[in-house]
């Protein structure tokens, strides 16, 4: 009988799992939206790979781990930086193209705390749509997609994932069996008012897994961008690239100082905890900051997405040459424990991309090492998966029986509040007295256990304070500052 495997979410990391088990299991993709609405569709820079023969893999994986302020798990950076190209490579034979220069060679960008332009992009600025769509249109029609589909709980037998309940179109909760399991489903941008992320982050795939005590790590470390656009209510933040800057963008104040000199030897391109850390000092101090693109050569034509949105929102930047910024929630650096195989500390349930945590990151994520994690690790988890499906372990069949639900009511926060908490305590800046202060509050609801009954916007705001007091606890865990963890009152 063929093998069934369940990967629940459709960005990159869903997608490129699917796209190297293909034909050879019958797969099923679960997706909250629609299979367009991901974290990678929005991904902008591009991915970072030591493809020109001018560059170095030493020089990548010591720009990594000085970005993660050495806190990363050295085996994984040195597979993601062999291993990544080579999916890459992969890719492009399979057709996949990727912006050229005028000679036709690959054309490689610049971006923060990189010792080399080794950035590769599509599209100029729409990398991850481009690559996500690409992997996509190659996956076979024998792949079963289920849109407006949202995973609750999994099933669970000795410690064995052997099926996913979630909720359909219409609200109405679906068992899926299956063999293995593969989360994709992200990190947990929509915990904070001002994020990068895409609507559907909710931090579901941690919460579900937390709640059936699978093994969460490195919360603690969650990356703010330092550069979304700061525009009047109502126009969405949306990521202005690092390319920017790596472009010759710079930040500067509303008398045009530029506001990095002086604070990091690499300055606009210091890693970006630091940089979103300045930027924080000014906002928080009442100021604008701006990046200046007026040295930025060619800017429409190399960020065409950027340039629509500003354009569609009115923006005067053509006038001005000046784009107003804010840091914003991007990344978790943190989350489902992983081996390089994607194994997670539960049979059967694989993690790849933001949602899973092989300590690839560190303290602090390199830029554009997001889209190449998701390619090495993903491949590495679809082999893992067929070695596991090949040795033709039978899968255990059981009673469905759960110990998730409970005749329990709701009494969840109000979304809103709890977002507003949550950027107040958890951000750019911690202090240990407010995180306690946050932890005492969340207390008062009821959100570890779910009721048999809910709707799927009760189920995020549950998953939504699950996950915000496990960060928390990291937090007060993690008693010294370290990389995008940054403590105000350290504790003796
Ligand atoms: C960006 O384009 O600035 C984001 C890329 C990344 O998250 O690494």
């Amino acid at each position: 009988m063929r093998k069934k495997v369940v990967i629940i979410g459709s960005g990159l990391a869903g997608s490129i799992v699917a796209y190297y088990l293909d034909d050879q299991v019958d797969i099923t993709i679960l997706t909250k939206g629609r299979r367009s609405e991901s974290n990678s569709m929005l991904a902008q820079g591009g991915i970072a790979a030591v493809m020109s023969p001018f560059d170095n893999k030493k020089n990548h994986i010591m720009d990594t781990l000085v970005a993660g302020a050495f806190h990363n798990n050295k085996e994984a950076v040195d597979f993601l930086v062999d291993e990544g190209p080579e999916v890459i490579k992969d890719l492009i034979r399979k057709g996949m193209k990727f912006d050229c220069d005028d000679q036709g060679n690959l054309s490689f960008g610049l971006e923060g705390a990189h010792s080399f332009a080794r950035i590769l992009h599509s599209g100029g600025d729409r990398t991850g749509k481009k690559v996500t769509e690409f992997v996509q249109k190659q996956l076979s029609r024998k792949i079963t997609w289920i849109e407006f589909a949202m995973a609750v709980d999994w099933i669970i037998e000795e410690n064995e994932v052997i099926g996913v309940r979630y909720l359909n179109s219409d609200e109405r909760m679906i068992t899926l069996k299956a063999d293995a399991f593969v989360l994709t489903s992200g990190g947990v941008g929509q915990l904070f008012n001002i994020t990068s992320n895409d609507k559907s982050i909710t931090g579901d795939g941690l919460a579900m897994t937390a709640r059936v005590g699978g093994q969460l790590t490195d919360l603690e470390f969650l990356q703010f961008h330092p550069t979304l656009l700061a525009a009047d209510k109502g126009i969405h933040p949306i990521l202005i690239s690092e390319a920017v800057r790596g472009a010759g963008a710079v930040l500067v104040n509303s008398y045009g100082k530029a506001i990095m000199a002086g604070r990091h030897e690499k300055e606009d391109l210091a890693p970006r905890d630091v940089v979103s850390r300045v930027v924080n000092e000014h906002i928080k101090k009442g100021e604008s900051v701006y990046l200046d693109i007026s040295k930025v050569e060619n800017f429409e034509a190399r960020f065409p997405f950027i340039t629509d949105y500003l354009l569609q929102t009115k923006s005067p930047y053509q006038n001005t040459k000046k784009i107003p910024i804010q840091p914003g929630m991007h990344f978790m650096m943190g989350g489902i424990k992983t081996d390089l195989k994607g194994k997670t500390s539960l049979g059967n349930l694989y993690a790849v991309g933001e949602v899973a945590c092989t300590g690839v990151h560190g303290a602090n994520r390199l830029a554009s090492n997001s889209l190449l994690e998701i390619l090495a690790f993903g491949q590495s988890t679809a082999q893992s998966i067929l070695n596991l499906l090949n040795r033709d372990i039978a899968l255990v069949q059981s009673d469905e029986k759960t110990e998730i639900f409970h005749e329990i009511q709701f009494n969840l926060p109000e979304r809103s509040l709890l977002k507003e908490k949550v950027s107040k305590t958890l951000g750019i800046v911690r202090k240990t007295s407010e995180v306690k202060d946050f932890i005492a509050w969340l207390s008062s609801y009821q959100f570890e256990f779910l009721p048999e009954r809910m709707n799927k916007a009760e189920l995020e705001v549950a998953n939504l304070c699950l996950v915000s007091k496990e960060i928390a606890l990291a937090v007060l865990n993690r008693h010294k500052s370290l990389g995008a963890h940054y403590l105000i009152e350290e504790e003796q």
